[in-house]
């Protein structure tokens, strides 16, 4: 697997960070090779999802400047330095798995770029290079895995507290799983265990919001989406963000593990996108039709179907807006 861009494309890539336009000459000079190099220098990094394009006369920018991930901008913000940035990896989530004895709670890892970024249910998480935050943490719930049932929704709050914290607002959580702004996709929510019924439950906690979506890769995207630059006046920072995030996670997922959600539960109701408005629940082939009541101490969801609120669980329900 390649790990990280060659010493000729982290210079380019520091070079065009800053959103000015730089001459296939001079990016010639500075990387010692010849313009035909310089092309391919330009598709490699094209390729990985940079918007990079070129106008006759001026050169080369990227569309727009680039804040890339810097660990040591992230750590001095946060407690115990917990955090990892890779620039290319597979998953984010699965570094973390494959490191889980050697983890402490709070572990964080982030990447520039992941080759094969994991949704849920199998799907692909649409993962290019340094335009969105792709993130995870581990933590262990000594109590098992009866604690975890509602920690998606707990994960949810706390994205959209840590927004709210860098100045972005009107962001709504769908059960169980997504942020969303105005029936738009922002983010979702990815959490793999490693648990034995008996034991401590480890969980990586992983997080997809996009930050800027370049025009080429949202063509891959099946569904409505929104980017933080659609929501944000100034340019996103990624390290703060990543920053606050694990402040965030870090002050809930104590609380949480002591008392579950029962103290997130108004939160909830004041985020929740779908709350008192009639929706569809599709659970495999089935679709069952009612009202959203919210959700319950264990992260259930409430449908209100005849006068009756029944409880769902489960990662393979959808719910949907009814038309
Ligand atoms: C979803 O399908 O909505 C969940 C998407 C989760 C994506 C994130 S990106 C960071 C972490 N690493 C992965 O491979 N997936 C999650």
């Amino acid at each position: 697997m390649m790990s990280a861009l060659n010493e000729q494309g982290n210079v380019l890539l520091k070079l065009l960070a800053d959103g000015e336009f730089h001459s296939g000459e001079k990016i010639g000079e500075l990387l010692g090779v010849s313009r035909t190099s310089v092309n391919n220098y330009i598709k490699a990094l094209q390729e990985i999802g940079l918007d990079i394009y070129k106008v006759t006369g001026k050169g080369y920018r990227c569309a727009a400047p680039i804040e890339l991930l810097d660990s040591d901008k992230i750590n001095q913000r946060i407690k115990n330095k917990t955090v990892h940035v890779e620039q290319i990896l597979d998953s984010t989530n699965q570094w973390l798995l494959d490191r889980i004895p050697n983890l402490q709670n709070g572990q964080t890892c982030i990447s520039e770029y992941q080759l094969a970024g994991r949704g849920r249910r199998g799907r692909t998480w649409v993962s290019p290079f340094a335009s969105h935050l792709y993130f995870s943490l581990y933590w262990c719930f000594d109590a098992g895995i009866d604690k975890v049932s509602g920690l998606s929704l707990l994960v949810g709050i706390a994205t959209v507290n840590a927004l709210e914290k860098i100045g972005i607002y009107g962001v709504s959580l769908k059960w169980p799983n997504d942020l969303y702004y105005q029936g738009k996709k922002l983010a979702g929510i990815l959490i793999e265990l490693n648990a034995q019924a008996t034991e401590a439950c480890h969980c990586v906690i992983g997080i997809g919001i996009n930050v800027r979506m370049p025009p080429e890769q949202a063509k891959l995207i099946d569904q409505p989406w929104v980017d933080l630059n659609q929501l944000s006046s100034e340019t996103v920072d990624r390290n703060l963000l990543s920053a606050t995030l694990i402040n965030e996670l870090q002050q809930l997922l104590p609380k949480y593990e002591q008392t579950g959600l029962q103290p997130f539960l108004a939160r909830w109701f004041e985020l929740d996108c779908f709350l008192n408005q009639q929706v569809n629940l599709l659970i495999a082939d089935n679709v069952k039709a009612g009202v959203c009541r919210g959700i319950n101490e264990q992260g259930a969801l409430l449908l209100e179907c005849d006068g009756k609120i029944a409880e769902y669980v489960g990662g393979e329900i959808s719910l949907r807006l009814a038309n």
